[in-house]
């Protein structure tokens, strides 16, 4: 009996063969908006000599589907310009990509230091595995230069930026913190997530290392998973990349593919936001339930006037501190009746979404009294998120007496 994979009569390979072997050309001289999609693990050399010569210390061809695909290098690149640095690298999260700067940079006996308002897990990540191996850390009121300053010593190695501060919105006075760092000599690091690469020009105010949770604006669908370190530095991009390498954080080429096809309506998508996120939030700030609206571009917001000296747009991301008045129970029961408003964690999604926070209790020395809620807007008519916070107040009971 005919084997069963034998191709009768042809004298080719056997069909399981054929079927891998396949005369596939790449399509050369077909044009598409989108680049290609290239999956692989294994990437082909076409001998020894090519593999000898192939090194993924540079971007001199392929290796190795970890340190590179044309689909995740094509994603870099398109980083690299967004941020207005030169050298990208990739990762499965945005807390991969504040876990590369960190390990990469520090080592035991070396301290880092961060915002007290920044991004909990990037903390948390410092009392801990760092810690574990004898990396220190101390936290800084990024409202004030001289409480970075006093956070530095001759061991510090890593400065950390963010703005706005995570949940709070705080706007500190970026140049001046970068100034404080320089002062040491220290690099910095900047959470720029929120700036989106929209927002301001963030190696134009001297950082070293632009981190982005690419989860956020440049995926922008609520559905992808990525981080983002990029450098205008060579060798310390390539530092960094050593590190990457030998930690194994590779991003999957479809998921690379889904950001690429969301990166051109990103400043669309960040210009609507931002401007839903301002009526929204000047529509909060009128409301007798709350007690402050937490919004970069918003007067009242803490370290507005720094948002004022170095931007010119807004993520469409907002707290309100209610008053001190109303319980956690009775906000609470306000963000569960939000229609539109999904209760959700993550931002700049299509869909709008709110989640509750004990702010006394995660910064008491803010001095806010009652709960707060994180608003991050989407992409639906404002004047319908209007009137679904308008219509979940209704679950509020009402305040007798006035503040
Ligand atoms: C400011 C900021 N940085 C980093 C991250 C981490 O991103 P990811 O969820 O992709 O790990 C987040 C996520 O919420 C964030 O808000």
């Amino acid at each position: 009996m005919a084997k069963r994979s034998e191709r009768p009569g042809r004298g080719g390979p056997s069909l399981p063969t054929a079927l891998i072997h396949h005369p596939y050309q790449p399509p050369a001289g077909f044009g598409a908006p989108q680049p290609g999609v290239h999956k692989a693990s294994t990437v082909l050399f076409a001998n020894t000599a090519a593999m000898r010569a192939r090194t993924w210390k540079e971007k001199v061809g392929y290796t190795y589907g970890l340190h590179g695909t044309p689909t995740t290098f094509t994603l870099e690149e398109r980083i690299a310009t967004l941020e207005g640095g030169a050298h990208t690298l990739l990762v499965p999260s945005g807390l991969a990509a504040i876990a590369l700067v960190d390990l990469a940079l520090l080592r035991a006996g070396d301290e880092v230091a961060i915002p007290d308002n920044a991004y909990n897990p990037s903390k948390e990540l410092a009392r801990h595995e760092l810690a574990h191996w004898g990396i220190g850390h101390r936290f800084y009121d990024p409202m004030d230069p001289a409480s970075l300053r006093a956070a530095m010593n001759p061991a510090t190695r890593l400065v950390w930026l963010e703005a706005a501060g995570s949940v709070t919105m705080e706007f500190p006075d970026l140049r001046a913190l970068v100034g404080v760092a320089r002062e040491r000599r220290v690099r910095v690091a900047l959470d720029n997530t929120w700036g989106a690469g929209i927002a301001f020009r963030p190696f134009e105010i001297g950082i070293d290392i632009s981190m982005h949770a690419l989860t956020k604006f440049p995926s922008g669908g609520g559905d992808v998973l990525m981080g983002s370190v990029t450098t205008r530095d060579e060798p310390l991009h390539l530092d960094l990349k050593m590190t990457h390498m030998r930690m194994g954080w590779g991003v999957a080429a479809n998921d690379a593919e889904t950001v690429l096809r969301s990166l051109p309506s990103l400043p669309l998508r960040y210009a609507a936001q931002d401007a839903a996120g301002r009526a929204l939030a000047q529509w909060w700030a009128a409301r007798p339930e709350i007690a402050q609206v937490l919004h970069p571009a918003h007067p009242s917001s803490p370290g507005h006037a720094h948002w004022c000296g170095l931007c010119s747009a807004a993520a469409g991301l907002f707290s309100v501190v209610f008053d001190g008045r109303y319980t956690a129970a009775q906000v609470d029961a306000f963000v569960d009746a939000l229609q539109l408003f999904r209760i959700g964690y993550s931002w700049a999604g299509p869909m709008s979404l709110a989640v509750p926070y004990d702010v006394m209790a995660m910064r008491p020395k803010s001095g806010y009294r009652g709960p707060l809620v994180r608003f991050s807007v989407g992409l639906e008519a404002v004047e319908d998120l209007i009137a679904d916070c308008e219509q979940a107040l209704g679950a509020l009971p009402r305040l007798t007496t006035s503040r």
